[in-house]
Order: C-alpha cells, then structure tokens, then sequence
C-alpha cells in the first residue's frame, strides 16, 4: 500500500473535506526519491547546500520525476540560515537569476531568501527584504514563493509577503514551543501522576491540541488562508 492510499484512507475515515498534502519538507537528493517512491503527495527536494549548478541538476530531475508521478514539488535557491544547521546565520538573499533559471524549470513552488532565518530570530535581525521578494515576483513570472522560518517574523511582515507573492508559509518552531509549554503544564500540575494520566495518549494530548490551536488561529487571523482549499 502507498503512503498516497494511507492518506486517503485517513482523510475518508475522519470525514476530512478538504485535500490534505503529505508534504516532505526539506528533502535530500536520495530523501525526496524515496519520499517521491513512496507515493508522498508533495515534495521539497532542498539542494541549496550543493553548488548552483549541481542544485539545477539535480532539481531538474526531480522536477521531471514527481511530475511523472503526478506531484507538486518544491526547490531551494540559495541558503536560507537558521539554527536548522546548527549554526544561527544571517538571513541569506536568494540571487534573482538563480530564481529564474530553477523557476523556468517548472518548479511548482520556490523556496528563496528574502532574510528568513529558520528558528528563533536575533533581535538585531534586518526583517525581510521585500525589494528583494518583488525582484524574484518578477523575474520568475510570480511563481508561488515559500517562506520558510515563519516562525517569529512580525505579523505585518508576513501579510505584507503574502500580498508580494508568498504562497506558503512554514511555521514549525512556534508549534513546537506552544506544545512543549501545554505539556509542561500537564506535567507540573501532577496530571500525569493522576489516574492512567500517563498514557501518552493523554499525557501528549494539551500538546496537540495547542498546535491545532495554533495552526487555526494563524489560518483565520494571520496568513487569511482558512476556507480557500480547493
Ligand atoms: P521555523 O521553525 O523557523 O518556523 O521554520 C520552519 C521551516 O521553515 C521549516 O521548513
């Protein structure tokens, strides 16, 4: 059975109705073949640590490979630093030419660095470069933009991003910090200690549930993305 069929199955049986991508995110060159192999719904192949050239190899064919497959796939141009590599760098500038020519591959979605940092950001950090975000709009004909390291950035920033081409946004730190306070909570307050309250079927749930939060929130308040599934 895939992984494409499991997902299906999931989304019949909790009564889902709107689609649901299972979606690799940053993808090795022998990551994104397996997850690709796999029958994911979506990949990114992240080939910004190889020389440009061997990254547009290397895209092109995975390009060409999820698209025989029949999914969307997503590509790196440039760096874009963070914690994520163990090292806190400065937001990168993806360079607009290198857009282009991964765009006019066919990419679904580019991934490119307008100053975005993966992690927490620095308090001297820049924000993002939306002169940059334009120059990429539009040598890249408005191919849809992921913002990595959405976690953090100013909300009006965000909106601003979205207006100039941002089409996804990532957000995985502020998940992960919301659900390790919620279980703190549960742990301190002896909940665990309570009945069966160490089932981690329990003892996870106040985390779980404070990233759904999270996630709904940001879809009705922030990236205005809720009920636009099509
Ligand atoms: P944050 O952890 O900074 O939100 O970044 C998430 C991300 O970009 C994953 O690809």
């Amino acid at each position: 059975k895939t992984v494409a069929a499991m997902v299906k199955e999931i989304h019949d049986a909790m009564g889902i109705t709107v689609p649901v991508a299972l979606h690799l995110d940053h993808g090795s060159y022998e990551g994104a073949k397996a997850a690709i192999e796999a029958g994911f719904t979506s990949v990114m192949f992240d080939g910004s640590h190889y020389a440009f050239e061997e990254n547009l190899e290397k895209s092109k064919e995975m390009i060409a490979l999820a698209h025989s497959k029949g999914l969307s796939i997503e590509c790196e141009v440039g760096g874009i630093g963070g914690e994520e590599d163990g090292v806190i760098s400065a937001g990168e500038l993806a360079d607009p030419q290198e857009c282009k020519t991964i765009a006019d591959l066919g990419v679904d979605f580019l991934a490119a660095g307008i100053g975005n940092i993966h992690g927490k950001y620095p308090a001297n950090w820049a924000g993002l470069n939306f002169d940059r975000l334009e120059e990429i709009q539009n040598v890249t004909n408005g191919k849809p933009l992921v913002l990595h390291g959405g976690s953090g950035i100013p909300r009006e920033q965000v909106q601003k991003a979205i207006t100039l081409g941002v089409s996804k946004v990532n957000v995985n730190t502020e998940c992960q910090l919301v659900f390790a306070e919620a279980t703190r909570k549960y742990i301190e307050a002896g909940k665990d200690q309570e009945g069966k309250g160490y089932d981690p079927r329990k003892l996870l749930k106040p985390g779980a549930d404070a990233i759904t939060a999270l996630c709904k929130e940001m879809m009705e308040n922030f990236f205005g993305s809720a009920g636009k599934a099509e």
